[in-house]
């Protein structure tokens, strides 16, 4: 081959790299087939809505996720357990943008880079988080926390402004339905129970509509009877949306679980139904052994 024709195959090469990464405003890569996604759109070609590939994170010295590989499919509700101190928050940390992982990738479907957004634009592709403690506004009623959640990417101004619309308040009541709030439209948020303000918040994140829920020890410190409700409402999500379910309460994952991923030491450490990932001797062995 001369030098000229391999100066041309070269820039043809470079000029292909070039408008790859200018198609993919959204940091992901090429679907499948050749095809370029739309920026935020979730490509599930593969099958997959959520990819984590041998992420690690130290805190001074200490590995608190350790080489942590863990897909989900879409629609899936994924329990994760694990003893104290298996890196589950973290993990959900690190897949919200919270935490930047050391190594490894993250991945929102087949294309979209998580590592390369921030908190707000994560939230913004359809992962929504709940954490433990319920963060609902309590000088506003229920249906107020509701509208809220729409507003509240709009920002301030656009907020000033903001009416429902006839889709939106048919959602809104669908949310209200799902979270067993119905009859409380007008009851003040602070007034509510502890299960009730958890399901409130649940619902202030459906009214995103995410595609990705993520939800950290969800059913702790409710009665046995909110418990009971709260499995009904992760039921009737799942196949709508995807779900990761973080929770100690093993009566809990019984009832709600598919899959269960044990954590121990920041990676997988068992991975199938209950019954399978609890005569397992290692996950004994954690549980026991702590
Ligand atoms: N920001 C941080 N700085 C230092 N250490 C941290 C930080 N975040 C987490 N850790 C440590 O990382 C490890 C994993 O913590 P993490 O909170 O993810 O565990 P967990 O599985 O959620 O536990 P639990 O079941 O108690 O909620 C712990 O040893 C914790 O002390
Ligand atoms: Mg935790």
């Amino acid at each position: 081959m001369t030098p000229d024709l391999l100066q041309q195959g070269a820039r043809r090469v470079a000029e292909r790299a070039q408008q790859t990464a200018q198609k993919t405003e959204s940091g992901g890569r090429e679907t499948s087939y050749g095809r370029i996604a739309n920026p935020g759109e979730v490509d599930l070609t593969h099958g997959r809505i959520l990819y984590l590939e041998d992420v690690s994170v130290s805190f001074d010295g200490f590995k608190a996720i350790n080489k942590l590989s863990l897909d989900i499919a879409p629609g899936e509700l994924r329990c994760i357990i694990g003893p104290n101190g298996a890196g589950k928050t973290t993990m959900m940390d690190i897949i919200t943008g919270k935490t930047r992982p050391d190594e490894g990738s993250v991945f929102f479907g087949s294309t979209i880079d998580l590592l390369r957004h921030n908190e707000p634009e994560i939230a913004q592709l359809g992962i929504g988080r709940k954490f433990q403690k319920p963060t609902v506004f309590e000088h506003l009623s229920v249906f107020e926390n509701l509208e809220l959640a729409l507003k509240m990417p709009k920002g301030v101004k656009a907020s000033m402004f903001f009416k429902l619309d006839s889709r939106q308040s048919d959602r809104l009541a669908e949310v209200l339905h799902t979270i067993h709030l119905a009859g409380s439209v007008r009851v003040q948020a602070g007034t509510l129970s502890h299960g009730q303000k958890q399901w409130l918040e649940i619902g202030m994140l459906l009214m995103q509509d995410p595609k990705l829920l993520l939800l950290d020890e969800p059913v702790a410190g409710m009665t046995d009877h909110e418990t009971e409700r709260t499995a009904e409402l992760f039921l009737s999500l799942k196949g709508k949306h995807s779900l990761m379910v973080v929770e100690h309460d093993m009566s809990f994952i019984r009832t709600i679980s598919d899959i269960v991923t044990v954590l121990c030491d920041g990676a997988v450490l068992a991975q199938g139904t209950l019954d399978q990932v609890q005569a397992d001797e290692r996950v004994i062995e954690v549980y026991l052994g702590r």
